[in-house]
């Protein structure tokens, strides 16, 4: 039986607007929601329950799974955190206003930024016993391995009350995940260099201790540069948030089962690691040192890119089909970064030929592929002295604020619920076992 489906506007008294889908002789009404930015979305909550039939949207690239008042993106290249644009926070505010900012829905006043600051500052330490756990990895281990599983054994320490969701609890552990992040991913560097650990300094601003914990050693003077506190005041607000990427959307759909926070940014983090989400930062310094090792003219590999041999690693997005407002910021930052630093990259040589050809190429020009986040941070990182492994931890550090607000955003929706999608099954129909001794 052939099935057709029809797609009409119809505007009903009692709803501004709804569209009628007709699946052969049933008719399906599916309110229409719209957001704050004229976004339009079918309700289809009852699509199933009225006529058998689910959404087939692989990738989730035409599904809403929430309404979200945290950030807004659009594919012209906008990104706004609570309706303030990037470009308005970058370079003015700090990383832990813009986290107040995510997690509160408002700019913090003064009293209210103190209070934050300090309630993260004086728990940046680790317990002493997590912080010994350092000790079984080995030396060469993957940061973002030890961030995800050290940040699962927070909940170890921290167990939630059985109670659960408790608000100021969770306050509490938003904090200390925020706290701890930098002692972690400054630890597993030092684990892998074999130097001591430093114990973070409450008269240090956020930003300030992680550099001193990366890079001071107890045996000589380190000199924090302001430059270099600006440099990363700067990428952390650019990763803070950017509404329901994979990592995201991991830790929403983890809290959805009502596992613990610490569980579910550890998911989180996990989600970040490839190197199609956050792990991007990372592999866009491999290729680009693997055209200069390899002596591979940039011409030629645009061409391997074309030939899918390989994708060009810190170009593409899902939303923006533009310019990433993240990446021209990170682009002038970075040129200012090196100037200030005195320090010059042939890698950025590289990378600002190949952007140049990109943009140029019919191939990304047809598709809309553009510079992304990752394709010049990483060379920020490098200039601060930032081992490359550990690029994605820097991700994952910048995007937690984020992470949280989602997850407190989640708690207090009355829509929330287990996450638990579909599927179209296409194996086997009934077929019997056969014993072992038969096959
Ligand atoms: N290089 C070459 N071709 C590309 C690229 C790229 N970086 N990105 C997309 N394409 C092509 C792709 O081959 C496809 O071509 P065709 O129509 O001929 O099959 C078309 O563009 C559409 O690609 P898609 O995979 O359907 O797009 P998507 O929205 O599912 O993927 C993406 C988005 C970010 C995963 C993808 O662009 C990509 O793999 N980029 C490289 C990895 C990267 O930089 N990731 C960081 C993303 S931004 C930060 C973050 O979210 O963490």
């Amino acid at each position: 039986m052939e099935t057709k489906i029809l797609y009409t506007d119809v505007k009903l008294p009692e709803s501004p607007s709804v569209v009628k889908i007709s699946i052969n002789d049933k008719e399906f009404i599916a309110p229409v929601l719209v957001g704050t930015e004229g976004e339009k979305a079918l309700d289809i909550r009852e699509l199933r329950k009225q006529t058998g039939f689910i959404t087939y949207d692989p990738g989730f690239a035409n599904t809403g799974s929430c309404k979200s008042a945290i950030t807004f993106i659009d594919e012209e290249g906008i990104l706004r955190y609570r309706g303030i644009p990037i470009e308005d926070l970058a370079g003015k505010a700090t990383f832990l206003e813009v986290a107040f900012l995510l997690l509160n829905s408002k700019l913090p006043t003064e009293n209210e930024l103190r209070e934050f600051e300090l309630g993260i500052l004086r728990r940046m330490a680790l317990h002493e016993d997590l912080k010994n756990q350092f000790h079984v990895y080995p030396r060469d281990a993957h940061p973002m391995s030890i961030l995800a599983s050290m940040v699962a054994s927070l909940a170890a320490f921290y167990p939630e009350k059985p109670s659960g969701n408790d608000e100021s609890e969770d306050y509490k552990n938003y904090l200390r995940l925020i706290a701890k992040f930098p002692t972690i991913a400054a630890y597993s560097f030092k684990k892998s260099i074999g130097h001591p650990f430093i114990y973070p300094r409450q008269d240090y601003g956020y930003c300030e201790n992680f550099l001193y914990m990366m890079f001071s050693h107890p045996s000589c003077n380190y000199e924090i540069l302001p430059e270099v506190v600006e440099a990363l005041e700067l990428l952390f607000i650019l990763h803070a948030d950017h509404e329901q990427n994979c990592s995201t959307s991991t830790a929403r759909l983890v809290r959805s089962s009502q596992a613990n926070i610490f569980a579910a940014v550890t998911a989180a983090i996990c989600a970040l690691w490839g190197p199609r989400h956050g792990g991007a930062n990372e592999a866009v310094i491999s290729m680009l040192s693997f055209i200069r090792d390899n002596k591979i003219p940039v011409k030629n590999f645009v061409e391997r890119v074309k030939n899918k041999e390989f994708r060009l690693m810190g170009f593409g997005h899902r939303v923006y089909k533009s310019y990433d407002p993240r990446a021209k910021i990170i682009k002038d930052a970075c040129h200012r970064l090196l100037k200030k630093l005195n320090k010059e990259d042939e890698l950025l040589s590289i990378a600002l030929e190949l952007e140049e050809a990109a943009l140029h190429d019919e191939y990304f020009i047809e598709r809309k592929l553009y510079p992304n986040v990752d394709f010049y941070s990483g060379i920020m990182y490098r200039a601060m002295g930032i081992p490359t492994k550990a690029f994605t931890v820097m991700f994952a550090l910048g995007r937690l604020p984020g992470w949280l607000a989602h997850i407190r955003e989640f708690d207090k929706d009355p829509d929330n619920k287990i996450g638990r999608p579909r599927q179209i099954y296409v194996g086997s129909n009934v077929t019997s076992y056969t014993p072992l001794s038969e096959r």
